[in-house]
């Protein structure tokens, strides 16, 4: 059922802001704050009203002074709660200039992890203490101070804080001076610089202790990375990565970055995984703190990718601003796909690109390819229409529209486009068109055209293919038509797409010998010299957003290639995600499908490897309700076997990145379906490790952890709670948290979802272990479910509506296969509305 739209009406444009003069002064202690705003402000039409946006803060006064006037102090402060808005009415018409607003005005350190909030953490000596931090986006910056609190009204800011002398503080921009405060000596008043234009979502404040390690970037920009007391080495991993991204960028762009530092801190109660905020970015510790010893290679991944995708918000997103949250889409699906760029300019041993298809397009077709998605673009009002789009839609398919976009155009002439895009509205907002305009510009391509098919429709093309040999050339025929999870389209209307489509053949499996644009429904193409015993294969480097059915002859003839690697990694992948996306729905045979998977006797790629265990995952949960449950169990174990014997145990000399990843990934596989040689072994190395004997490496601990639990008992239980609680490192708590859902039996999934809503459990991570029990077995996806509808209240005033209620959601009702269940979810949610959660 969709919500009715709630009324919303943006801001009145009779008063903007020039200059925020802003000072806080957090109390660590009560969890409150008093504030002083200062606002250089613009009366463009004469009236008696200010309307700005303002929730849960109270004023305490508010005057106005005309430049060169007398202040007129306001007679009425009126709160519209629903519209999270305030109207001060003065007792005489404010005239059309220039002038000073103040706003004196209190209100409390929240625990909601959004606004000025307070994050609880302990000292290295045990104590419990509190530290004041911001997160805005996407309309909280209204929490902390009454401001005009929509991206497009951009202002400069003068911010400073009053502080304990001992706490380190922190806003977007470099202190300018620390001054002795007059009334309370044990305080200090930190002065920051004039920010540059910005928008308010990106505001940001910290009040706390912290530890830092520093570097200059080659273009002279002074990094920090702030961590928790004790833990600056911490820091280490994620400051090199950053003083190596800064430069890339700006090369990119060619564009500098404009500030004079930038700080990266590590927040211990964080809701979203990083933000953006200008000179001053906010991290959960799991996406920024690395241990040489205890961290493992997929978060060193991690804390690269989110490194790299906030840095790029500094050019795209804040220097230019989407001109509404309509436009967030873009902001953050152009994020999502350069992190990867970034990560492959650091690190290239990570084949980055490979693990972005496995990653972000294929979950973005997954989702994308039901009949509740939506399109990419969707038109936002009030603001809790606006926590609901930062979804896998905006995310991971924004991400791929736009890598496809990227290699349709080439490098040279999107990086021509970025740099006009960024130099003609720095300072400023756009919107999508805007981003189309500069590339159509810089191409001379029709880009507008091609992405509002991609932008401004849900869903994508499945382009079925045969080929037909006349003498020497092959003519192929391809039709596009709406992909539906559910089965073959049947749908009354016809939605097309343009198609950037690229076919290569076993002469050159890695370049395009033909590269068309599919604008109809149908089409039919030559490929020149082309021998009967050669193969045709479309969409190369899974680039393109479509999937492809192959007619049975094609399909044949690529197998060889699978099983003699011939075929690049990526595209192994991508046909292997096609097939079984095509046998969910029900368009070809799941044997056929499972006989292809016999072609991957030889893989040696991990990220292929990672997409095929998925997909065989997904078979085995639907398996589950059924009798076939344990022969998909004997299948896993026999295609994994062979390369797990292959790997072994220990990293062999001059092992990679890759190969820390797919042994993971194989021995966990082993081991959660029982495979005996793993178990055992998992179980020996398990004991050794807890008895403090010979450490588990960061890279095993995962599989291990989840072998013991899945076949374990309630001292296994007991022992992973115990290790959880002596873990000094988050990553390592998270770790666990994640895989305490594997454990089987129904009293101790019990005690699992209890201590995910316990203390021990930070109140951003309860909805991961809630997940993992959901996501651990049959059993447990039920018991999840029951727990989310019974502690339903508590959850909900935890997050606020906000997007963790969404993903908790849509971890727990995921696996659900049948129509009872739906009905289930479908009657609860209509009784407990949750508008971030209608998706
Ligand atoms: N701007 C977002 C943070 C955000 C998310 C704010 C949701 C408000 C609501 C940030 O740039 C972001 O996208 N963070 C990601 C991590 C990223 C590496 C994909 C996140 O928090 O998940
Ligand atoms: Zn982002």
């Amino acid at each position: 059922a969709m919500p009715e739209k709630r009324p919303f009406e943006r801001l009145p444009a009779d008063v903007s802001p020039l200059n925020y003069g802003l000072c806080l002064k957090p109390d660590l202690i009560d969890f409150t704050f008093e504030g002083k705003l200062e606002a250089a402000v613009q009366v463009k039409n004469a009236t008696n009203q200010i309307v700005m946006n303002c929730a849960d803060i109270d004023i305490i006064t508010a005057s106005y002074a005309p430049e060169g006037d007398e202040e007129v102090h306001a007679t009425g402060f009126n709160y519209q709660n629903e519209d999270e808005k305030v109207t001060l009415s003065f007792p005489s018409t404010l005239q059309k200039g220039t002038g000073t607003l103040k706003i004196d005005f209190v209100g409390e350190l929240n625990d909601k992890m959004k606004g000025f909030y307070r994050s609880k953490y302990s000292t290295p000596s045990g104590d419990t203490r509190y530290a004041a931090v911001t997160q805005f986006e996407a309309t909280d910056a209204r929490r902390a101070f009454p401001c005009w609190d929509e991206p497009a009204i951009k202002a400069t800011f003068d911010i400073s804080l009053v502080v304990p002398k001992d706490r380190v503080a922190l806003s977007n921009m470099n202190v300018l001076e620390r001054r002795p405060y007059p009334d309370d000596e044990s305080l200090v008043e930190v002065k920051f610089a004039r920010s540059p234009v910005m928008s308010t979502y990106l505001v940001a404040f910290v009040v706390g202790e912290y530890d830092f390690v520093e570097a200059r970037s080659q273009d002279g920009v002074l990094v920090r990375v702030y961590t928790p007391v004790g833990k600056a080495e911490q820091g280490r991993f994620a400051l090199e990565v950053a003083a190596k991204t800064l430069p890339f960028y700006k090369d990119y762009f060619n564009v500098p970055y404009p500030l004079p530092k930038i700080d990266l801190i590590a927040i211990a109660d964080f809701a979203a995984g990083a933000m953006e905020n200008w000179g001053l970015v906010t991290y959960r510790e799991t996406a920024l703190l690395i241990d040489p010893k205890n961290s493992c290679s997929s978060s060193r991944q991690w804390v690269a990718l989110v490194v790299g995708h906030e840095l790029a918000h500094q050019w795209f997103g804040n220097l230019v601003t989407m001109e509404w949250w309509t436009h967030l889409w873009l902001n953050e699906g152009f994020a999502s796909w350069i992190e990867y760029l970034c990560v492959d300019h650091c690190f290239p041993e990570y084949d980055i690109w490979t693990q972005f298809v496995s990653a972000d397009y294929t979950r973005a077709q997954e989702l994308d390819a039901l009949d509740n998605s939506h399109p990419i673009e969707v038109s936002v009002g009030h603001p809790s229409e606006v926590d609901e789009i930062f979804d896998a839609i905006s995310y991971s398919k924004g991400a791929s529209v736009i890598r496809m976009l990227h290699d349709y155009i080439g490098d040279e002439d999107f990086r021509k486009g970025m740099n006009l895009y960024l130099t003609k509205f720095q300072q400023r907002n756009a919107a999508t068109e805007d981003l189309w305009e500069s590339l159509e510009k810089a191409s001379g391509k029709p880009i507008a055209a091609v992405m509002n098919t991609w932008t401004k429709q849900m869903g994508f093309p499945l382009i079925y293919v045969e080929a037909e040999q006349q003498e020497d050339d092959k003519v192929l025929k391809l039709v596009q038509k709406k992909f539906c999870a559910s089965g073959p389209y049947t749908g009354e209307d016809f939605p097309m797409w343009m198609v950037p489509i690229s076919i290569c053949t076993s002469e050159d499996p890695s370049s395009a010998k033909m590269q068309i644009l599919m604008d109809k429904p149908e089409l039919t193409v030559v490929l020149k010299d082309t021998k009967p015993e050669q193969w045709v294969k479309l969409n190369l480097g899974t680039v393109g957003f479509y999937r492809t059915q192959y007619s049975p002859a094609m399909l044949e003839s690529l197998i060889p290639a699978i099983q003699d690697l011939s075929l690049p990694p990526v595209d192994r992948l991508g046909l292997q995600n096609d097939l079984f996306s095509l046998a969910r729905a029900g368009i070809i045979s799941t044997v056929e499908v499972l006989k292809v998977m016999e072609a991957f006797v030889n893989e040696p790629n991990y990220t292929v490897w990672s997409d095929l265990s998925c997909n065989l995952g997904i078979l085995a949960t639907l398996l589950s309700h059924t009798d076939f449950h344990e022969d998909i169990q004997v299948f896993i174990r026999d295609v994994f076997s062979p390369i797990g014997e292959r790997l072994g145990w220990d990293p062999k000399p001059g092992e990679g990145h890759l190969d820390a990843l797919l042994r993971g990934l194989v021995l966990g596989k082993l081991g959660k379906a029982g495979h005996k040689a793993t178990l055992e072994e998992a179980r020996r190395r398990f004991k050794e490790h807890v008895e403090g004997k010979h450490i588990l490496s960061a890279d095993l601990r995962s599989p291990v952890y989840v072998t013991v639990l899945k076949h374990g008992d309630s001292s296994t239980l007991d022992t992973m709670l115990k290790l959880h609680k002596q873990a000094d490192m988050q990553e390592e708590k998270n770790r666990i948290e994640r895989v305490l859902g594997a454990i089987s039996q129904p009293e101790l999934i019990q005690k699992v979802l209890t201590f995910a809503l316990s203390e021990e459990v930070r109140p951003q991570d309860t909805v991961s272990v809630i997940g993992g029990v959901a996501g651990g077995s049959k059993q447990g996806r039920k018991a999840a479910w029951k727990f989310v509808r019974d502690n339903w209240e508590e959850l909900y005033n935890r997050y606020q509506g906000g997007f963790l209620i969404s993903r908790l959601i849509k971890l727990t009702v995921d696996g659900f296969a049948n129509d009872k269940m739906a009905a289930e979810v479908k009657a609860f949610f209509e009784s407990h509305p949750a508008p971030s959660a209608e998706r």
